[in-house]
């Protein structure tokens, strides 16, 4: 099996690669570091091919409420120790003028589920469509309903971010209490029905999720096409939650799952997320030589950057230096193939 899938990676069929299966999958996720060096190759070379640049993003973190119980996320409605913060639409359009004025266009309004989102969202969104044309405006807000879908996108917003998490309905269920992965995927549904552009993915490293699992959520993000944006990150143990004391999500491991989604998504936008880049410095960097094609930088106001920590209390915060590094590093490894 080892051997075949090997042959696999030399294919100049690309037809072969993405309609890989879930046994070429397990094996290639069982990778030593020599073959995942020829997993990264086809990965960078169908990169190359499919994509046309690297693209940086901007976050604006405009709320850290959250009614949810993610058992992952120190953001969680139990965490009552976390003070509590809210942006006002203004100050939300103002921090994409911070990201707009260094040419980044792509603006993504992250916030915790909270139940008072539209209330700033709208205004935010309708006033940044109307100053800056040509940003595009991706929303990451949880599961919510279809009119809160469609309210979104009435104002203009182009695409929303939702990952499933982990495609194993108990596992789901173990760490996200509050809802099942049934719920989840008729949100990825709505997203879609209401015609905004379904950005997905899932995260790598969760205690108890085997090589099978993550199989199927490589699979997943495939059978959620269009999709025109994705993620893999690994998992990072956050402080004051129930899963403090749990390992973090291995690095090498992650990085053979975005080749592996790379071959089987071609043209699926996947970043080289922060938690790459806090498990191992220059690991963002590393990201772009496996087929990732987008990096983020925080345009959150410092006031309120402590308060919004998605993966861990000294979250990695890229600056524009940065980023400029990783496009530039990306771009060195866009080879000719
Ligand atoms: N480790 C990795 N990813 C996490 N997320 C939240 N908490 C963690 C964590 N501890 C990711 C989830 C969520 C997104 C907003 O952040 O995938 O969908």
């Amino acid at each position: 099996m080892r051997e075949k899938t090997r042959e696999l990676l030399k294919t100049e069929h690309y037809t072969n690669l993405f309609s890989m299966d879930k046994d070429n999958i397990v094996e290639m996720l069982k990778f030593d570091e020599k073959d995942a060096e020829e997993l990264f190759r086809k990965a960078r070379e169908v990169r190359s091919k499919y994509m046309e640049k690297f693209v940086v993003r901007g976050v604006v973190e405009a709320s850290n409420y959250c009614r949810a119980k993610c058992l992952y996320c120190s953001m969680n409605a139990g965490n009552e120790k976390l003070p509590r913060y809210r942006m006002s639409a203004d100050e939300i359009v103002k921090s994409a003028w911070k990201g707009y004025n260094h040419d980044i266009k792509m603006i993504l309004l992250q916030t915790g589920e909270d139940p008072l989102f539209l209330d700033y969202m709208i205004p935010a969104i309708k006033r940044i469509k109307s100053e800056m044309p040509d940003a595009e405006i991706i929303c990451c807000n949880g599961e919510r309903t279809e009119k809160e879908y469609q309210a979104l996108k009435d104002a203009g917003a182009d695409k929303y971010i939702l990952k499933f998490e982990t495609s194993n309905p108990e596992l789901y269920k173990k760490y996200r209490p509050h809802s099942t992965l049934e719920k989840r995927l008729n949100c990825a549904h709505l997203i879609k029905k209401v015609g905004l552009g379904l950005g997905t993915g899932f995260i790598i490293g969760l205690p108890g999720q085997t090589d099978e699992d993550i199989a199927n959520d490589i699979l997943m993000i495939k059978n959620l096409q269009p999709t025109p944006m994705a993620s893999a990150c690994p998992f990072i143990p956050n402080k004051g939650t129930e899963l403090e004391n749990e390992k973090a999500g291995d690095l090498f491991y992650s990085f053979k799952v975005v080749g592996i989604s790379r071959l089987i998504n071609p043209s699926v936008c996947m970043p080289a997320c922060s938690p790459y880049e806090y498990l191992k410095k220059g690991g963002q960097i590393d990201g772009t030589g496996i087929g990732c094609t987008s990096v983020t930088i925080r345009l959150t106001p410092d006031k309120y950057r402590d308060l919004y920590q998605l993966y861990t209390n000294d979250r990695i915060t890229i600056n524009l230096d940065m980023a400029k590094e990783v496009v530039e590093a990306a771009h060195a490894n866009w080879e000719n193939f």
